[in-house]
């Protein structure tokens, strides 16, 4: 079977490799899809015809789940495939699962897996578009894309604006697909955390770096916070979870310091008493179930870009144009 190649290229495997056009068009592409989610019935035939296999190696609900409205309102074929549930457990390779999975003449893979670089070197092997749902420490790119439109909706531009991303950054694929596209769309960065959950070199990304929660509250109009990733620390990162929220939560005392109203991200799935409180979560300037609702319309942008689809004609393919 042979791929599409779109502006974006054959795969989405980072925000690494895009030019700030590209993440503006999928921004763009993704704003016409917003609405199809909200009628009666939340389908158009826009990617009839194509199968999608979902193949998930770590547990996931958000995007997994996105992944798969996105596809079934886009009106594609999807094949659901986890590791626990294939024959990845009797031994089989990555690419042999994908090259047997091709033989049955899909056109896209939507992977998640622990390991970093896993989605490059499948999109190295197999013809078919693959897309990144986060590999390992590395990126997850669609992540950081619903992140970039989120702020888009609620400040207009991301130019100029002040993000702090606090938090775990050491094992975040998130942290890192946020920086990218932040800072190619020309916001001011800024990373937050104990310095043992902060990569050495960090500020060659073009972030600075606060050592202490509250000066990154004081300087910055959005927080994407993060949560531990307990499951891929082997030793002690942080000397308790109760110490870490004393000393790095998000809390409502400590966003009241300031008198600006910061927009709140999280990319889920949330420590609750850890990493945020659960009134800033549930607060009034909280955006992160708007978050998971941008996640469908940001995947179905990309599905569709991939598929050879083109921001100008996404309007026009919500009334029935397949791409
Ligand atoms: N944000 C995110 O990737 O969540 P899931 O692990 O639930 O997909």
């Amino acid at each position: 079977m042979t791929s599409t190649v779109s502006s974006l290229g054959k795969d989405l495997v980072g925000l690494e490799g895009l030019t700030a056009e590209q993440i503006r068009s999928i921004l763009d592409t993704a704003e016409p899809f917003k609405e199809i989610s909200e009628r009666r019935i939340k389908k158009v035939p826009v990617l009839r015809g194509k199968t999608i296999v979902n193949l998930f190696f770590e547990p996931s609900t958000r995007t997994r789940v996105s992944f798969e409205f996105a596809e079934k309102r886009l009106s594609a074929d999807t094949v659901n495939i986890s590791s626990s549930g294939s024959s990845v457990v009797k031994g089989e390779t990555l690419v042999d699962t994908a090259r047997n999975l091709e033989a049955m003449n899909i056109d896209m893979v939507v992977m998640r897996h622990g390991s970093s670089g896993s989605a490059r070197f499948l999109a190295e092997r197999i013809p078919s578009n693959v897309i990144n749902a986060g590999d390992g420490r590395h990126e997850h790119p669609t992540q950081a894309l619903l992140d970039l439109l989120t702020i888009r909706d609620h400040r207009g531009e991301i130019a100029g604006q002040k993000v702090c991303i606090v938090g775990d950054v050491l094992h975040s694929r998130v942290a890192r697909s946020n920086i990218y596209g932040l800072v190619k769309l020309g916001a001011e960065v800024a990373v937050c955390g104990p310095r043992t959950l902060l990569p050495r070199g960090i500020e060659e990304m073009g972030v600075r770096v606060f050592d202490r929660v509250e000066a990154a509250i004081e300087w910055s109009d959005v927080l994407n916070i993060l949560r531990l990733q307990l499951e891929r620390m082997e030793g002690g990162y942080v000397p308790s979870l109760r110490e870490y929220n004393h000393i790095w939560g998000v809390s409502s005392q400590r966003l009241a310091a300031v008198d600006r109203e910061l927009l709140i991200l999280h990319p889920g799935p949330m420590n609750r008493g850890v990493e945020i409180d659960s009134d800033v979560a549930d607060g009034p300037h909280s955006v992160i179930l708007q978050q998971v609702t941008n996640g469908v319309a940001v995947r179905m942008a990309v599905l569709y870009l991939l598929a050879g689809g083109t921001p100008d004609s996404a309007e026009a393919a919500k009334g029935g144009k397949e791409a």
